[in-house]
């Protein structure tokens, strides 16, 4: 059970349309200097250029900072703080997938505590940036990181002169307010709309096994996980894609929630390491690896429960086909969207892959979300899973 207190963003709006809410923000907090974080590829989208012009129509000053990279390292924070020049904005609102929130909430800390270092934040120190300005809003372009409601964030790190990424999280790190625009989501390409849903039921069904899930955690991780198994493969047809984008938008914020409140597992403490040294997406690594290591979990006796249940829902109440357990409905789902469990599928050399085992296997040790899998992993037993995944 989590010992501490529960996390949220202080409002979530669905289906508004990103630019009502940011004036109602602008009204509420009398916030009328914007800085907006966001990447080259979202800026030139339809949807961007219409956010900052209907903004700037309505009298805001809109400063955009465009340069977050696919995967940023912690520096990013450095040269927000740069850009901004000391003239600190009112409203942060971070318009990306997982990079673009995730280096928005250390560039707010950054902003307001120049002398806290990156590498010392953790989720047992005060910060004392709770409701102070820059608020930090974030308007998800994709639909899994969960970023928009979770407490964490995963940027690269130096680390003996290697980069590897640096998964940590607070509570005051929580965006005040996720704005859900389905504007945003329609741009997105198939490849990038599946693996990053994927990454948010994997964020729910790591959740919903992970030490610290609680009665709160797991009721929420089970209702995101329905939205995902049933509303991931209609975004890809084009009868009902709208409803089913804004479905699966909501359930990525809702797991956000989930996962900020109980942990992940060894899906993550595998994919981080799996994804940095090989290049791989995150969602993509996650994907490939999750229904793996929800095999390797059914031997814990509370994670197979808990695994059922979900299984039990997926077939009683959302009347999905009998199947043996929870890794043949993801099995499933995979083969309506088209996604391998198999890093040869991907384009990875088999030979280069087998060379970097070892070390793979010794990061994913150190990781931060190891300790919260239900079923404690050894080295061999990550071996094993790496061997699987090939
Ligand atoms: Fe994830």
């Amino acid at each position: 059970m989590a010992d501490m207190p529960y996390a949220f963003p202080r409002r979530i709006s669905y289906n508004e349309g990103a630019v009502d809410e940011l004036l109602n923000l602008s009204e509420m907090h009398d916030a009328k200097n914007f800085l907006i974080l966001t990447d080259e590829v979202i800026k030139g989208t339809q949807a961007f250029i219409k956010l900052v012009n209907e903004l700037e129509k309505k009298g805001i000053r809109v400063r955009v900072f465009f340069n977050i990279p696919k995967e940023p390292s912690i520096e990013i924070a450095d040269e927000i703080v740069k850009f901004i020049n000391n003239d600190i904005p009112d409203l942060i609102v971070a318009v990306g997938g997982g990079s673009v929130i995730d280096a928005s909430k250390l560039a707010r800390v950054k902003i307001l505590r120049p002398d806290v270092k990156s590498e010392d934040i953790s989720p047992f120190v005060s910060l004392h940036l709770e409701n102070k300005k820059p608020l930090l809003v974030a308007v998800p372009t994709t639909p899994g990181t969960g970023s928009d409601a979770s407490f964490a964030f995963v940027l690269k790190i130096k680390e003996d002169n290697k980069e590897v990424k640096y998964a940590t999280g607070n509570y005051e790190l929580v965006p005040y307010e996720s704005i859900l625009d389905i504007e945003f989501l329609k741009t997105l390409p198939t490849k990038q709309l599946i693996i990053t849903a994927i990454d948010g039921l994997a964020n729910d069904i790591e959740g919903l096994v992970a030490v610290n899930s609680n009665p709160l955690s797991d009721g929420l991780a089970i209702q995101s996980a329905r939205m995902f198994f049933k509303h991931l493969p209609k975004a890809l047809s084009d009868k009902d894609r709208d409803e089913a984008l804004s479905n699966l938008h909501l359930a990525s914020t809702i797991s956000g929630i989930a996962f900020s409140n109980s942990g992940v597992g060894l899906t993550h403490a595998i994919a981080h390491p799996l994804g940095s040294i090989f290049n791989i997406p995150h969602g993509l690594a996650v994907a490939i690896v999750m229904p793996y290591v929800v095999e390797f979990n059914y031997e814990d006796k509370a994670a197979k429960e808990k695994y059922d249940m979900l299984k039990d829902i997926l077939e009683k109440v959302d009347k999905f086909e009998e199947r043996r357990d929870l890794k043949e409905h993801l099995l499933d789902l995979y083969s309506k969207v088209g996604q391998t469990t198999h890093l040869r599928d991907i384009g990875i050399s088999e030979e280069a892959y087998r060379s970097r085992i070892d070390d793979i296997v010794e990061l994913a040790l150190k990781d931060a979300d190891l300790p919260f899998n239900p079923r404690p992993a050894s080295y061999e037993d990550i071996k094993n899973i790496l061997n699987k995944i090939y």
